[in-house]
């Protein structure tokens, strides 16, 4: 069929062309931006999940939603290299120029400034040319201790304040969140705890793998009350059916109930794995309906393109010694698994030795941790890739 007219969208971030099956965290989300724009409390949000389920697509449907209802929003993603910091400051100072052309009374914009201005010289850290506005003295003695977790704080509490005195309201986007290190996330809870504790119009919607399960004492438990965590995982059946029916249909083509149920059967549900199917499906097709037998005939090539692209990608910048842990993990099935288990299954007495290996495989985002003893892959599906991509010469009989 018309490739061109192909209605599929694989690929990171790509919007589908129908976002099935997330109607409860949408609501979600728009109620806490209704809330907080009416003064009344409500948790912020973190959505967890593995690759491919779709997190970051809703991160960007929620960021129009909230600027649909009149938020000034900030996006960030994060990674290994960047800090928090040099990540927010940039946004945030552009928030604020956008807020002082606001009309209005009041010199909480230009406060919220000078006290940015007073942050980014405390945390002594490169931000290029950087331009805070000649007429802006850094306000001393605010967000300039150099301890993220006392100077954060005070930073949001500027910029809330600053929304407030404009009728706005902000939200921060945050992807990737699981890159950023302890003593940044508690800085973030911290900043969100004054928000409610202030009732600021400031809210924090993140998105990434698991987060609690590093987090201990306080912060785990401030986390708790503070944020909620929808976990986002494959679609339901009809979901699934639905995400691809309903975006060919448009185009007056359809797939046969037994393919739908084939593809369904093969993806287990996955969001970024339908939309591989559905775009290979279409492709290979003749002419309406995509049948049962089409799907098994481009079973092969579609396995193949999600290895080359989806699999792939990451698992080539790994060590042998980390392939074969992983490889451990795939022999025992599906996960989550128990480290002392991967710990036997390699033959190796005490599962210290191997805490370096399975340390740089969380660096990667090969792997993590979703509760204390127990690790997973990170990618759904990836214990099967893994037994296709290496092949078991008997290592572990
Ligand atoms: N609800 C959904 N229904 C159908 N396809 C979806 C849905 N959510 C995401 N997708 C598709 O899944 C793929 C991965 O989405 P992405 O947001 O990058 O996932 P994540 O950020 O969780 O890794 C994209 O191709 C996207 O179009
Ligand atoms: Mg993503």
């Amino acid at each position: 069929m018309d490739k061109i007219r192909n209605p599929f969208s694989p690929g990171a971030g790509a919007p589908p062309p129908e976002l099935a099956g997330r109607d409860g965290v949408l609501e979600q989300a728009e109620v806490l931006f209704a809330r907080i724009r009416q003064k009344r409390p409500e948790k912020s949000l973190i959505m967890t999940g593995l690759r491919g389920v779709g997190k970051t697509v809703l991160l960007n449907e929620m960021d129009r939603m909230a600027r649909e209802v009149g938020y000034r929003t900030v996006f960030i993603e994060a990674s290994e290299q960047k800090p928090l910091a040099v990540l927010l400051v940039p946004q945030l100072r552009s928030l604020l120029y956008a807020l002082d052309r606001v009309a209005g009374a009041g010199n909480k914009v230009r406060r919220g400034l000078a006290v940015l201005k007073s942050f980014v010289g405390a945390i002594k850290v490169s931000f290029g040319d950087v331009e805070f506005g000649l007429d802006i003295e850094p306000e001393k003695g605010t967000a300039d201790s150099g301890d993220l977790e006392v100077d954060l704080p005070s930073l949001f509490i500027a910029i809330g304040e600053a929304a407030e005195e404009r009728q706005s309201a902000v939200a921060i986007f945050i992807d990737e969140i699981q890159f950023f290190s302890k003593a940044e996330l508690n800085a973030l809870i911290m900043g969100m705890h004054k928000m409610q504790q202030r009732q600021l119009p400031l809210v924090l919607v993140g998105a990434g793998l698991p987060i609690l399960p590093g987090l201990a004492g306080d912060a785990k438990s401030y986390a708790e009350r503070l944020f909620s965590f929808p976990d986002i995982g494959p679609l339901q059946k009809e979901d699934a059916a639905k995400a691809l029916q309903d975006p060919v249909m448009e185009e007056g083509v359809a797939f046969e109930a037994e393919a739908l149920e084939e593809i369904f059967r093969l993806t287990k549900g996955y969001p970024y794995f339908l939309q591989e199917w559905g775009y290979q499906a279409w492709n290979q097709a003749e002419s309406s309906p995509i049948t049962l037998q089409l799907v098994h005939e481009t079973t092969k090539q579609v396995i193949a393109r999600l290895d080359e692209n989806f699999f792939r990608v990451r698992f080539d910048r790994l060590t042998d010694g980390e392939k074969k842990y992983l490889r451990a993990m795939a022999e025992l099935g599906q996960g989550p698994y128990r480290t002392t288990d991967i710990t036997e299954k390699l033959g190796v007495e005490s599962s210290t030795a191997l805490s370096s290996v399975r340390s740089k495989l969380i660096k990667k985002g090969m792997i993590y941790s979703p509760a204390h003893g127990l690790l997973n892959f990170t990618v759904p599906l990836f214990d099967e890739f893994t037994r296709r991509a290496i092949p078991d010469d008997g290592i572990f009989d």
